[in-house]
C-alpha cells in the first residue's frame, strides 16, 4: 500500500480542490473519444460520436466526464484505502463493462494533457 507524506496528501488535495469538474471532466472524456476512437466502444449508449464536434457538443459525454473526476475524488478522500474505495467501481469496470485495463492509462494522458 503507498504510504503518503503529509505533502503528498497536501498538494494531491490543493490539486483537486482547484478543478472544476464541469469543465475538466468533460474535457477529457471527449479528449479521450477523438484521440483514441476505439475507447467509444464502450459508449455505445451515448448516442453521435460521429465526429469531434458531435463529441464535444454530446450531453452525455459531459454529463458521464463530470462522474468520472467525481469518481476520482474518492480515491482523494479515502487516500489510505484506495482499493476498498473503489472495490465497486472496479467490478463495474472489469466484469460489467469489460474495460481493457489499457484504458485506464489513456484516460489519465487526457487528464494530464488539459
Ligand atoms: C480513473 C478512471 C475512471 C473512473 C474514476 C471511472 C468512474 C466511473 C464512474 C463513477 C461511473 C459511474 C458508475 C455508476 O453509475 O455506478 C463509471 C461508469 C462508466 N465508465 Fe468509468 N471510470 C474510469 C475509467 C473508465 C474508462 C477508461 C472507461 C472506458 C474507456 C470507462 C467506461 C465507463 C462506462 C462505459 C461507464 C458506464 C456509463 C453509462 O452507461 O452511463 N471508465 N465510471
Amino acid at each position: 500500500m503507498v504510504k503518503w507524506t503529509d505533502f503528498e496528501r497536501a498538494a494531491i488535495q490543493d490539486i483537486f480542490s482547484k478543478i472544476d469538474y464541469g469543465v475538466v471532466g468533460p474535457a477529457a472524456l471527449s479528449r479521450c473519444l477523438v484521440v483514441y476512437p476505439w475507447t467509444q466502444r464502450y459508449f455505445g449508449s451515448f448516442g453521435n460520436l460521429y465526429n469531434a464536434a458531435a463529441i464535444t457538443s454530446n450531453p452525455k459525454v459531459a454529463a458521464h466526464g463530470r462522474v468520472v473526476l467525481q469518481g476520482l475524488e474518492q480515491a482523494v478522500s479515502n487516500m489510505d484505502n484506495i482499493k476498498a474505495a473503489f472495490a465497486d467501481l472496479s467490478v463495474l469496470h472489469s466484469e460489467k463493462l469489460q474495460v481493457d485495463p489499457g484504458n485506464f492509462k489513456l484516460w489519465n494522458y487526457n487528464i494530464s494533457e488539459l
